[in-house]
């Protein structure tokens, strides 16, 4: 059975599409999938109830998601009554500038997400940190690619980080096709 993805993220500036884009690359050499990357703004209710495995990417914004993110979430309530996400499969990651070294909120920000995920009765799938890129770009709930340099500035991607997000997009992928089995 053909596993159906979803990539649901927000990026003003490119760093969270490259990631989701990781993301989904991963997925799709791991598994036999079908993977649909889509902006938050343009996630329709159909989106989230099609696929089995909906993965959230978002930057961190004022120390928690970008509103975008909130936005689909707080519209996803209409399908919550209707119990229509539970059982499905949910994973995270993020990116931020983590300015000062640390996270700059992101730990918050991951969890939240996973929050609404539990809340709609999902499944969710972390980061193990035996897999490749961990080091670089791990946190137990996802890739997280920290994208501020030691002055605060903004600096890009690096390939490292992307090696994270591919191996989580594996992970996750080949760990839901055995749970939908
Ligand atoms: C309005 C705004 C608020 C931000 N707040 C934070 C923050 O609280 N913590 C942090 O680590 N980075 C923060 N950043 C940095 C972004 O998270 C970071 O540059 C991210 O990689 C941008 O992702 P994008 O290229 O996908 O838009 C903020 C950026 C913007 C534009």
């Amino acid at each position: 059975m053909s596993l159906n993805v979803l990539i649901s993220y927000h990026s003003d500036y490119g760093n969270t599409e490259k990631m989701a884009q990781a993301v989904a690359a991963g997925a799709r050499a791991a598994t036999e999938c079908a993977v649909t990357l889509k902006l938050a703004t343009e996630t329709s209710l159909d989106d989230l109830q099609a696929a089995d495995l909906i993965i959230f990417g978002t930057p961190v914004h004022m120390g928690s998601m970008a509103w975008q993110m909130k936005q689909l979430i707080d519209r996803a309530g209409k399908i919550w009554m209707e119990n229509a996400l539970e059982g499905k499969v949910g994973g995270v990651f993020a990116t931020g500038g983590g300015f000062g070294g640390g996270g700059g909120g992101v730990e918050g920000t991951m969890t939240a997400l996973y929050s609404h995920f539990l809340e709609q009765g999902m499944v969710v799938i972390g980061f193990p940190k035996s897999l490749p890129g961990y080091a670089d770009a791990g946190l137990q709930w996802g890739p997280y690619a920290r994208c501020g340099n030691h002055e605060g500035m903004p600096q890009s991607i690096t390939e490292a980080q992307l090696v994270a997000a591919r191996s989580y997009g594996a992970h996750i992928a080949e760990t839901a096709q055995r749970a939908i089995r």
